[in-house]
């Protein structure tokens, strides 16, 4: 059964009309068609992807709405005959398409003989037909029968998670408009996903079809952002341009369905305590209330959410990207948007599948990203560790940590090596340090980059813009990047050089002297260096905490080596710990991740390991759902 589910999106009024008893002229234009088609939510796309040069008089038994009529395409060169195991193919593959499309299927290649019924899948009779125009995409869509025109399907879904903040349609010129659609939902969007069917990879679209959500901090033509600030979103239009990182995507197939939550202005913010102008997406693992970490929170909470996403890009400055993946998914490490610091950002992606990674790495980084698919890795021997557990007897989420330690340094045929950075530093440091420890170096040095740069070049210019559209008054901010950037204004002009001078020789120091690259492609890095991503912690990292106002993130942690020095720091989910929630009052389990770093420029080496671990089976490729195994997610 096919219901209409919008009044205001006909497709037979999709043609702007002119007005003619009018001396103005008004457009009407469709948004799109939403329909259920057994109990499913389906979009039908305003852009059709062809028409019909024969319009088949034998369609009338076809259920119908506003005289759209459900089919399919069938291009290439199948027989009658290849047709039940192409279907049994689709549907493993697609969740867009379902077996009662195949009431009328349009077989690209056959002629009038080959028209009459058959069987495809049980309990569909399907009418074959033929169709020359081998332009229009395989799979499922809407026939329009008052005009032969054939319009591409989407799946709507539920953003339960609250991970987005706006849905979008990529139109076929790849520019972007609002996703007209609700599904059922609580203060939820509903995000669309065309039939994955349309799509083919190739040497130059190898991201073709692949399902991409967006960090709001990155411009999108045609779209509103908003940086997770409500007065940013209402002051500016919409963007007129896409940012170059996002068009290399784009112009690769990827498929944009919509702009996803950031902590505010990218700067860090705990869930519930610090986000008052957007509320922080729903982390699915354990016991559902665990904080989503910040800033690429959206992003995370999604990958780990929903299988009919592949990928989210997030960005990273001091561990925006890290942090969410720490409790969900695979992550890395692009120029970029808004600015944090021009110093420190980039962007990544965060996703469950590490071949799929390799692939869009490839596109987003172009030439400074080598991939390594088609070399044999010589990984390095040496696997330097920072703040490892030293007994698999002290907690469950440690002998997982000692166990992928050991899995590790066997496969690569390696040895561990625990890593002291205060005594190396201490023997090697720089005489024009004398005899500064680190912390005492580089204390300061991460809210002097993020502050001063963004309030010079974000906050001022937005402070000036909202003054002058609102009679001199100030936008609303959150706590977090306010409490950041009056501890910027309170330094001297000059603390910007000097954090870029202290950054500087301790990059220096780490690529020459602890982590340099090799001549070897195949090796790249000397060394891997491994620390504790999460342990699997339930308690004390859930959302419902009344927490003390913001801090300046100040101080030395072992995430700020990789921030500094430039070299990848990526996660790798390697398993899960049971431990009662005080949320159910009932054992959940919580992820367990670790951090690993390889020398700067060798991103294509940690991704190629993650890859091998996989097939070697050390590591799992992460589900979606209540653990990283799947299961459901408690809400
Ligand atoms: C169905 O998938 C299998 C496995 O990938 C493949 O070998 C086969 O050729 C496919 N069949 C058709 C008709 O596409
Ligand atoms: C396909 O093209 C042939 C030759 O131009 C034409 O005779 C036939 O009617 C077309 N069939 C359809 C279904 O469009
Ligand atoms: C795009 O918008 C910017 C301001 O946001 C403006 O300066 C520029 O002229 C616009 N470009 C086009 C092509 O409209
Ligand atoms: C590669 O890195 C260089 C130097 O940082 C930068 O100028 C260039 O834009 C980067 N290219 C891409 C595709 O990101
Ligand atoms: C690292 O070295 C410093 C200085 O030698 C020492 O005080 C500290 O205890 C060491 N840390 C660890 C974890 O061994
Ligand atoms: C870091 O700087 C802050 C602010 O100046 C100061 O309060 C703190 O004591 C410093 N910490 C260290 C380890 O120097
Ligand atoms: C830079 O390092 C000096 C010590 O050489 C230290 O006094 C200063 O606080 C540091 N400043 C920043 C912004 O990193």
């Amino acid at each position: 059964m096919v219901r209409p589910r919008s009044f205001r999106s006909l497709h037979s009024l999709a043609l702007a009309i002119l007005a003619a008893a009018s001396s103005s002229s008004a457009q009407l234009v469709s948004t799109g068609l939403s329909v259920t088609f057994n109990d499913v939510y389906y979009f039908i796309s305003p852009y059709s992807s062809g028409k019909l040069a024969v319009l088949p008089k034998t369609l009338s038994s076809l259920p119908s709405v506003y005289g759209f009529k459900p089919v399919t395409v069938v291009g290439g060169a199948f027989a009658r005959s290849d047709l039940p195991e192409l279907v049994a193919n689709w549907t493993a593959m697609d969740d867009v398409f379902q077996p009662a499309f195949l009431q009328a299927v349009f077989l690209s290649g056959s002629d009038d003989s080959c028209v009459g019924h058959t069987a495809i899948a049980n309990g569909v009779s399907s009418l074959v037909l033929p169709i020359n125009d081998t332009t229009i995409p395989s799979g499922p869509h809407f026939l329009e029968t008052a005009t032969g025109s054939l319009y591409p399907v989407y799946r709507l879904y539920e953003d339960f998670a609250g991970a987005f903040t706006e849905s979008l349609l990529q139109t076929p010129e790849g520019k972007f408009q609002p996703l007209s659609a609700q599904v059922p939902g609580s203060a939820s969007l509903t995000i669309g996903v065309p039939s994955r069917l349309y799509y083919t990879k190739t040497a130059e679209k190898p991201l073709a079809g692949v399902r991409i959500g967006v960090k709001d901090i990155f411009a999108l033509a045609g779209v509103k952002q908003s940086n997770g600030n409500r007065a940013w979103y209402n002051l500016y239009p919409a963007n007129n341009v896409t940012a170059p990182s996002m068009q290399r995507l784009i112009d690769a197939g990827a498929q944009i369905i919509g702009l996803q939550k950031p902590s505010q202005f990218a700067n860090g913010e705990t869930a519930t305590a610090d986000w008052v102008d957007y509320h922080s997406p729903f982390n699915p693992r354990g016991d559902g209330y665990q904080d989503a970490s910040s800033s690429s929170s959206g992003a995370g909470a999604s990958a780990a959410s929903y299988e009919w996403l592949d990928i989210a890009v997030g960005s990273d400055t001091g561990g925006s990207i890290r942090g969410p993946s720490g409790v969900h998914v695979f992550s890395a490490t692009v120029h970029h948007v808004m600015p944090l610091s021009t110093n420190l950002d980039t962007a990544g992606f965060l996703l469950r599948d590490p071949f799929l990674w390799d692939v869009a790495n490839t596109v987003l980084y172009k030439e400074n990203y080598t991939s390594l698919a088609t070399v044999e890795p010589k990984y390095p021997k040496t696997v330097y560790t920072i703040g490892f557990p030293t007994h698999a007897s002290s907690s469950a989420a440690n002998a997982l940590l000692l166990d992928f330690l050991d899995s590790l340094t066997t496969f690569i045929g390696g040895a561990a090596k625990p890593f002291n950075i205060t005594s190396e530093w201490a023997s090697s440091r720089p005489a024009e340090v004398g005899d500064l420890t680190i912390p005492q170096l580089l204390n300061t040095t991460y809210p002097a980059l993020i502050t001063k740069e963004q309030t010079a070049l974000l906050r001022d210019p937005f402070f000036r813009d909202y003054a002058a559209a609102h009679d001199g008054r100030t936008p609303f901010v959150d706590p977090a990047p306010l409490a950041r950037w009056a501890y910027g204004d309170s330094l001297p002009a000059s603390a910007l050089q000097e954090a870029i001078r202290n950054k500087t020789v301790f990059m220096d120091w780490w690529n020459a002297r602890i982590m340099p690259p090799v001549a070897d492609p195949a090796q790249c890095s000397s060394s891997l260096m491994l620390y504790v991503g999460s342990a699997g912690a339930g308690a004390g990292s859930t959302r419902n905490r009344y927490l003390s106002p913001p801090q300046v993130p100040f101080g030395w942690s072992t995430g700020r080596i990789s921030v500094y020095s430039g070299c990848p720091d990526h996660v790798y989910p390697i398993g899960q710990v049971a431990a009662k929630s005080d949320v159910t009052n009932h054992e959940e389990l919580f992820p367990v991740a670790v951090d690993i770093m390889a020398a700067k420029g060798c991103d294509g080496l940690l991704v190629r390991l993650a890859q091998d671990l996989i097939d070697a089976g050390i590591l799992a490729v992460p589900k979606t759902g209540g653990s990283t195994t799947g299961g459901d997610i408690l809400k």
